[in-house]
């Protein structure tokens, strides 16, 4: 039993950070650096605060990752570290509502305003060859193209792109740098005494929370409802507020697709997509007041005081997917909360943190496999 539930942490744990690292880590000198000075920097009129290790925590991070780099690289077979696995990526279309308040009109959010976008689902586990069947929580990457505005780092690939990346949790398992540090540390280590210490790093909610992640069971990506977690800056100057972002099905499960076989939910997806389209309503929860910390992401912000409006529609049009030339484009996206305009800011420790790994990983992973980074656009 409790063999059981150390797989299940273990295998909700290492979404965004095991498999990567032992990749990663398998690369020798990569020509990536971490620069402190480039960490970014703290909003404290949105409640911002860099904790007091958090940047030598991040250091450290990268440092474990470089040690065992050194050690296992293995050429060509780097995939990302965390959410290996497509589903499949899909082209869509993301419409601003054309009666946007004003209220909710902030840089991408005019109201009208249409974007091409790709979207990339996938499954949290590190394991990319792993069963659609088992519990996991599920990715959803949203990438809109044409988006004006200088970015915090650009997408190599496509320079005016704008991310949303979300999961199908509206909470993280853990909040603190130096736990998420000790966490990975303790878990590259391969000592199994060492794991015995995890649930006092994630305490009781981190835990409950990963347990939940894990156990979540799905017949189709397109009838899940996806979140961000981590807040976001909404507007500049002195307007700017805090809000969290979530994409939810604009119509009803469909019942009745196959669910055979590892991959059946690439497979489901592209089912449905062969005869017929599907839509998400995207949405944002701007926070109430500054009770809601936006460096707490382990608690979901109450919806009842904090109301999800929709503000986009996302399209799929009816597609095919799933050919061998989409799927090797896929694998070559690049997503990054960073891929932000200074509009919505990725806020708070864990995006912070997902400012140093995601540009790392991602320019390792192009590096080991000698790849680029590629782009999905409509017409291409
Ligand atoms: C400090 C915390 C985190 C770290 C270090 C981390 C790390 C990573 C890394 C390195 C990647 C692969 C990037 C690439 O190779 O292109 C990734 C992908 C991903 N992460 Fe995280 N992550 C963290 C937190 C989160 C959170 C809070 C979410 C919730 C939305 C999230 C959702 C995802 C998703 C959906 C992907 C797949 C993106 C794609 O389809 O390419 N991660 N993460």
């Amino acid at each position: 039993m409790l063999g059981d539930r150390f797989e299940k942490f273990f295998r909700l744990a290492r979404p965004c950070l095991f498999y990567s690292i032992s990749v990663l880590l398998a690369v020798p000198g990569s020509a990536w650096a971490f620069d402190p000075a480039t960490y970014p920097k703290a909003d404290s009129t949105l409640g911002e605060v860099i904790g007091p290790t958090e940047i030598a925590d991040a250091q450290a991070l990268l440092d474990n990752l470089k040690e065992k780099i050194r050690h296992d690289y293995i050429k060509g077979l780097a995939r990302r570290d965390a959410h290996p696995k497509a589903h499949g990526c899909v082209q869509a279309e993301f419409a601003v509502r054309p009666d946007l308040p004003a209220s909710l009109t902030a840089g991408l959010f005019t109201p009208g305003a249409t974007y091409d976008a790709v979207i990339r689902f996938s499954n949290g586990s590190p394991n990319a060859a792993g069963d659609d069947h088992n519990g996991d929580t599920r990715g959803m990457a949203t990438k809109l193209y044409g988006v004006e505005g200088k970015k915090f780092f650009e997408d190599p690939g496509a320079p005016d792109a704008h991310d949303f990346i979300q999961i199908s949790s509206p909470y993280f398992f853990v909040n603190d740098s130096h736990g998420y540090t000790d966490f990975f540390q303790r878990v590259n280590s391969g000592k199994t005494m060492k794991l015995f210490k995890i649930p006092f790093i994630l305490g009781w909610k981190g835990t409950v929370n990963a347990a939940k992640m894990l156990g979540q069971k799905i017949n189709n990506p397109l009838d899940v409802t996806y979140y961000s977690v981590t807040p976001y800056q909404f507007g500049e100057g002195d307007g700017r507020r805090a809000v969290k972002y979530s994409a939810t099905p604009c119509s009803d499960p469909v019942s009745g697709e196959t669910t055979d076989g590892p991959n059946f939910l690439r497979h489901a997806m592209q089912e449905r997509l062969s005869t017929t389209s599907a839509c998400f309503d995207f949405r944002i929860q701007v926070r109430p007041d500054s009770s809601f910390d936006v460096e707490d992401v382990i608690t979901a912000w109450d919806e009842a005081k904090a109301p999800f409006v929709p503000v986009a529609r996302i399209s799929i049009p009816e597609q095919q997917f799933d050919t061998p030339e989409q799927n090797a484009a896929c694998e070559a996206l690049t997503y990054n909360p960073w891929h932000a305009i200074e509009a919505h800011k990725p806020l708070g420790t864990i995006n912070r943190m997902r400012r140093v790994v995601y540009q790392a990983i991602s320019e390792l992973r192009f590096e080991m496999n000698g790849t680029q980074a590629a782009e999905i656009r409509k017409g291409q």
